[in-house]
This record gives C-alpha cells, structure tokens and sequence, in this order.
C-alpha cells in the first residue's frame, strides 16, 4: 500500500484544493492531509474562517481523503512521515523546493497549483461584495 501525505490551511474549499487533492490521491492508495490547528494559524499570522473541527470535518467528507491529522507546528513533517510510513510527499507548487530536506525520508512531488483561484482571493472577493 502507498500512502502520500500532504499539508494545508483547507479553509474555503475550492476546485484548486479538490484537483490537488485528487491528484495526491491518484498517486497511490492512501491519503493523509495535515491541516493546521488555529493556533498554528496564529503563529503564521493567518486566521481561518472555518475552525479546525470544521476543516477537518468537510475534507474528511472528500472522497479522495482517507485521513486528517492536526499539523500543530513547521517541524512535526519528518516524524509525520515516519510515524505513518508515508511513501510519498506532495504540495502545491507554490511550495517548491520547501520540502526538499524530506527527501531523505520519501518521494517528494510539486503539484502545479490550480490558476485563478484561492481561499485569499474568495475572501478578498467577498469583501469587495459586502
Ligand atoms: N492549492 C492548489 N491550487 C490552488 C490553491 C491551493 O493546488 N489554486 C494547493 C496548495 O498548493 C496546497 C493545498 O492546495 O498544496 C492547500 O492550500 P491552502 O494554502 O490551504 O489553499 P489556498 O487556497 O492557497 O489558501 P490561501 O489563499 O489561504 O493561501
């Protein structure tokens, strides 16, 4: 069995977040998303509009997702993939080269990210609508 795992914020689903997450998922058997806590958001000075329940709750609904664990900090990656035995590593593409120092411990696959679309770009338009 092949397990990939991959990080994210997840806040408001879109189609990049779905193509992304089909691809990570058609690359082998088993899907493991880290999705960071709301204090881990607040140390990146990012805000979530979902809460962590919530994010967690919607992508455990998506069919390509097989598990979601918290992501509580920017080190806990390396002892992630040992402790789940992840073959397999993938981001979008605006993280390239990041994540290179896995490579000693799995695969390590840029995705390209999906144009046109973001949780930023939704938000900012929302608050030009309102
Ligand atoms: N992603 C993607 N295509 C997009 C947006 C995101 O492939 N258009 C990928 C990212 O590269 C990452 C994953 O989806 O691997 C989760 O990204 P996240 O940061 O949660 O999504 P964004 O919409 O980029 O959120 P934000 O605007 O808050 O950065």
């Amino acid at each position: 069995m092949k397990t990939i795992i991959t990080y994210g914020t997840f806040d408001l689903i879109h189609a990049g977040h779905i193509h992304l997450l089909r691809r990570a998922k058609e690359m082998g058997d088993y899907l493991i998303v880290g999705i960071s806590t709301d204090e881990f958001n607040k140390l990146k000075n990012k805000e979530a509009y979902h809460s962590f329940e919530d994010r967690k709750l919607i992508l455990e609904a998506i069919r390509y997702v097989d598990h979601v664990i918290p992501e509580y900090s920017w080190n806990q990656k390396i002892s992630d993939v040992k402790e789940y035995h992840a073959d397999l590593f993938v981001m979008g593409d605006d993280w390239k080269g990041h994540f290179d120092f896995l490579k000693e411990y799995c695969k390590v696959i840029y995705l390209p990210r999906t144009e046109g679309i973001s949780t930023t770009s939704i938000k900012n338009h929302m608050n030009n609508k309102w």
